[in-house]
């Protein structure tokens, strides 16, 4: 290497570190909201005799911000309200309360495009006790944001790669629990094996991705994905990605469908908050149809988009 190239690449290498140290500063200078107060991401902190830290006794909810506004928000709270309830966990703020502090992050945080994530926990005790608290016990509310073009993520132009992995989780997925070791380690086998998302497998059926619910289009035009049970969570993208897709007369077919059934599709795709409706292009290395992301996947990205914008409040 001459000295000019090695000079040329320190500079470089020097101009990632500053642009990532400032990002991470950037990060940690957010307002993040705790148990009433709203204080920088870096000084929000919470017990370690939290319960959501001791035994993942919490629910979560992440929706996506368009134009600084909350897309899909009641489905969010809704869902919020429904898994609290299953795990006997009240709210510590009326949901009136809840989208308020949202709202509050949003204008703090002066986010355009993004994500809210809020927590809630049983609270900490004094000690380490599986039962629930005897009384006395306020639960944990937290909310951070974060900064994300979902609109224009490269990875919606190009599509991603999926693996399969066992569905090893609890039976109560229809629960949006902040236990997601199984997702932890099911998205770390896919970013190492180069993949965008982990399809998990039960039965010898996809149940759903890491943290997506999983589509696909069959060769005579039938969008499939598995109908709403306590196998997978009742993902909020997916109900509006149904309605809208029955309401433009599309056939929707609620079922489970293998990965032998996903790979002789024309096309498949995932859907989140966090990623409206991402095409999916190979799985287990394997391509679906082309390897290109398909037309109905664009389109039905385009259309949640619109009514994204149309609906976010
Ligand atoms: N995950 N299935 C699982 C297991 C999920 O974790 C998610 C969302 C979805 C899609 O749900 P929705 O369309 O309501 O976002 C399906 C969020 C985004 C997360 O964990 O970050």
């Amino acid at each position: 290497m001459t000295i000019g190239g090695f000079v040329r690449g320190y500079k470089f290498a020097y101009m990632l570190l500053a642009a990532s140290l400032l990002d991470r500063r950037n990060r940690l200078n957010q307002i993040a909201y705790v148990n009433g107060a709203f204080v920088p991401l870096a000084e929000a902190k919470v017990s370690i005799l939290d319960r959501g830290f001791l035994f993942a006794d919490g629910i979560y909810e992440v929706s996506a911000v368009l134009d600084g506004k909350l897309v899909d928000n009641a489905s969010h709270l809704a869902r919020l309200e429904r898994s609290v309830g299953e795990i006997a966990l009240a709210l510590p703020e009326p949901l009136s309360r809840i989208v308020e502090i949202q709202r509050e992050l949003i204008a703090r945080n002066q986010l355009e495009n993004g994500l809210v994530y809020m927590e809630v926990t049983r609270g900490a005790d004094v000690g380490r006790d599986f039962a629930f608290p005897k009384s006395g016990v306020k639960p944990t509310l937290v909310m951070f944001t974060s900064v994300k073009d979902i609109v224009n993520a490269p990875a919606a132009k190009a599509g991603i790669g999926v693996i399969t992995v066992p569905d090893i989780r609890w039976t109560r997925r229809d629960i949006k629990s902040v236990a997601l070791l199984a997702q932890v380690l099911a998205k770390q086998a896919a970013a190492e094996a180069g993949a965008g998302e982990a399809w998990m497998i039960e039965d010898g059926k996809v149940t759903e991705g890491g943290s997506s619910s999983a589509f696909i289009l069959t060769q005579d035009d039938v969008l499939v994905t598995r109908q709403n049970s306590s196998a997978i969570l009742p993902g909020c993208t997916r109900r509006a990605v149904v309605a809208l897709a029955e309401e433009r007369q599309l056939r929707v077919e609620e079922r489970p469908f293998t990965i032998q059934e996903a790979l002789a599709a024309k096309e498949a795709f995932i859907t989140s908050a966090s990623l409206f409706v991402q095409p999916v292009v190979s799985i287990d290395g394997k391509t679906v149809a082309n390897g290109k992301p398909g037309p109905m996947a664009a389109r039905l990205r385009e259309i949640y988009i619109d009514f994204a914008r149309a609906t976010a409040v």
